[in-house]
């Protein structure tokens, strides 16, 4: 695992995002907030409305489990069923080569909503050993939603999402970690300032509406 990592940090060719940083450093806004709180329905509504793209830990992360040939397919299987947070070695590379991807397409898209990251101590670590100096984290968008709305809503979305985790077994199980790896990390982010929360609870629109607000505001 470590491996990983420290084969990115020392390789000899500068790095495109490195090379970017140098002239349009990516924004970044972690977007986090418990299963089900409406994180990629949300990021999905500011996609269509300002410069953004919208990078899911938790797509890029199932995408690598469907990739034929991948070596991490298994692990991140489990892990997801489980509920538990996958090494950042595998979910920093995934992060950093679709956010490279979009800036060598089209330079202008320096803007990112990385959404279900940093979730616990070893993604805040991993984030800061790679990226570093590399992109600046603008603030946490956070949607904040009691657990019984963010469970029902998922066992909703499991009706037709397919999705292993959306029963109440894998359910159960992710709120334990949300509450205790992710909202530590929110509390961090808190102290320095760089928390912006929204009542989740609410409508889509009504939600929107204070997202809106938010983004009007930081520019
Ligand atoms: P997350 O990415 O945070 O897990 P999603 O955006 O996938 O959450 O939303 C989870 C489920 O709840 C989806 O079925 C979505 O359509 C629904 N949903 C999202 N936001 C709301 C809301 N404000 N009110 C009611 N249902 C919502
Ligand atoms: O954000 P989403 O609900 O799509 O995440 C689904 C699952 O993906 C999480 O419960 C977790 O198992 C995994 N995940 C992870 N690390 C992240 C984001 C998601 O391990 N940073
Ligand atoms: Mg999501």
């Amino acid at each position: 695992m470590i491996g990983l990592l420290s084969g990115y940090v020392s390789q000899r060719v500068p790095s495109l995002l490195y090379r970017v940083s140098l002239i349009m450093k990516p924004q970044v806004v972690f977007v986090l907030g418990g299963p089900g709180a409406g994180k990629g329905t949300q990021c999905s509504k500011i996609v269509e409305a300002y410069n953004y793209t919208h990078l899911s830990a938790g797509d890029l992360l199932r995408a690598e489990r469907a990739r034929e040939g991948s070596e991490f397919g298994q692990l991140i299987a489990s892990y997801i069923k489980e509920g538990k947070i996958v090494p950042v070695e595998i979910t920093i590379n995934l992060l950093r080569k679709a956010m490279e991807e979009t800036i060598e397409n089209d330079e202008k898209k320096f803007r990112f909503l990385i959404d279900g990251f940093p979730r616990n101590e070893d993604n805040l670590q991993g984030w800061n050993s790679v990226m570093d100096g590399k992109a600046d984290v603008k603030f946490v968008l956070f949607f904040d939603c009691g657990d019984e709305v963010c469970i029902d809503r998922c066992l909703e979305r499991g009706k037709s999402s397919g999705r292993t985790d959306d029963n109440r077994e894998s359910l159960e199980k992710r709120i334990q970690t949300y509450l205790q790896s992710t909202r530590p990390i929110i509390e961090q982010y808190e102290k320095l300032g760089k928390v912006r929360t929204v009542d989740a609870s609410r409508s889509v629109d009504e939600v929107f509406a204070d997202v809106k607000s938010i983004l009007d505001k930081e520019g």
